[in-house]
């Protein structure tokens, strides 16, 4: 079979992503521009006029660094979601120019999938356990029978959206700042420790901490709890996954891949019960252009095309709506 390329395209939240791809599992292009809000968090109607912005000129800036000609790409791929509205729809709009314009199969991409295949494209695990830890997204989930199974959940907001609103309380910013903060702690307060079965819940933790703080809690012993508390609760439904569907691999994606602590807490869990893990590489842990464009090329291989007029994106979308046609691992 000759070489396949398959241009993604990222937008479901703050960053506008375009990756190029080949066949070969190869990342040709990965390039990345992140709307930062001036304060708080994301105004999702400002985001996407920064994504407006950038777009073709990340779109020329990918294909200069992939060395591809636009007539050499065979599909051009999207998020078409769970994200935020006018984000998707402004990456979903440039997908369909581009694919229009090029008479190139339009390909639709699950975000979630998306973090997962490129974990387990540049980890090499097979048949893993995932654990999906980020600013908007807390998932535990496996490949069974075609679908990526939802394991456990957050029931509220997500572990790093409980970080990240920390942070900025405590006066220190967005993640990694509260991780930074905490290695400063010297003290563990006890905070509500929310696991039910894999589902977990951050909202009453988060609400805890901030009494503390606002009580005169040294921020950085409250930061420790925090985080201690956060990745416990992460490590405890990661395990009880691993032993409910007998797998040998756990699989660290998203944003808080990056995060040493969650890092070394999985690390013992697993070295405990013989199980190895894996985490995405640091460039592939938030969200990028290249994941989009590597889940896009799989689904394109396995027939999945979409037409432009039956591409609406699909802020809601959950990742068991996908079937997995390329993978019979799980
Ligand atoms: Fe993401």
């Amino acid at each position: 079979m000759s070489r396949v390329v398959c241009l993604g395209i990222e937008s479901t939240a703050h960053t506008f992503g375009v990756g190029v791809v080949d066949s070969e599992g190869r990342v040709l292009a990965n390039v990345n521009r992140t709307y930062k809000p001036a304060s708080g968090g994301i105004h999702p109607r400002e985001a996407s006029q920064h994504h407006a912005a950038v777009a073709a000129e990340v779109i020329r800036e990918a294909f200069r660094e992939a060395g591809v000609e636009p007539g050499d790409v065979d599909a051009v791929a999207f998020s078409i979601g769970p994200g935020m509205g006018p984000c998707l729809r402004t990456g979903a709009t440039a997908a369909r120019a581009l694919s229009l314009r090029l008479g190139k199969p339009l390909v639709a991409v699950n975000h979630a999938v998306a973090h997962v295949e490129i974990g387990k494209l540049t980890t090499g695990c097979r048949s893993p356990v995932v654990l999906y830890v980020a600013g908007g997204n807390t998932l535990v989930t496996s490949l069974v029978e075609g679908r990526y199974r939802v394991l456990g959940e957050t029931l509220d907001i997500a572990a790093g959206n409980c970080l990240d609103s920390f942070g900025i309380t405590a006066g220190v910013g967005p993640m990694p700042a509260a991780e930074k903060l905490a290695e400063k702690g010297e003290r563990i307060y006890e905070l509500p420790y929310r696991v039910k079965g894999m589902d977990v819940s951050f909202s009453g933790l988060l609400t805890a901490a901030e009494k503390l703080l606002s009580e005169g809690a040294k921020p950085e012993d409250v930061a420790l709890s925090l985080t201690e508390t956060v990745y416990s609760m992460l490590t405890e439904v990661s395990e009880r996954a691993l032993a409910y569907l007998s797998r040998e691999e756990l699989l660290l994606v998203g944003g808080l891949a990056r995060s040493k602590r969650l890092m070394q807490m999985l690390e013992i869990m697993c070295s405990d019960r013989g199980a190895r893990l894996f985490r995405v590489p640091d460039e592939y842990a938030g969200d990028n252009g290249a994941m989009i464009a590597w889940t896009g090329l799989l689904h394109y291989l396995a027939g999945d095309v979409i037409k432009p007029e039956e591409s609406r994106v699909r802020p809601r979308q959950r990742i068991d709506e996908v079937l997995i046609k390329w993978d019979n691992r799980g």
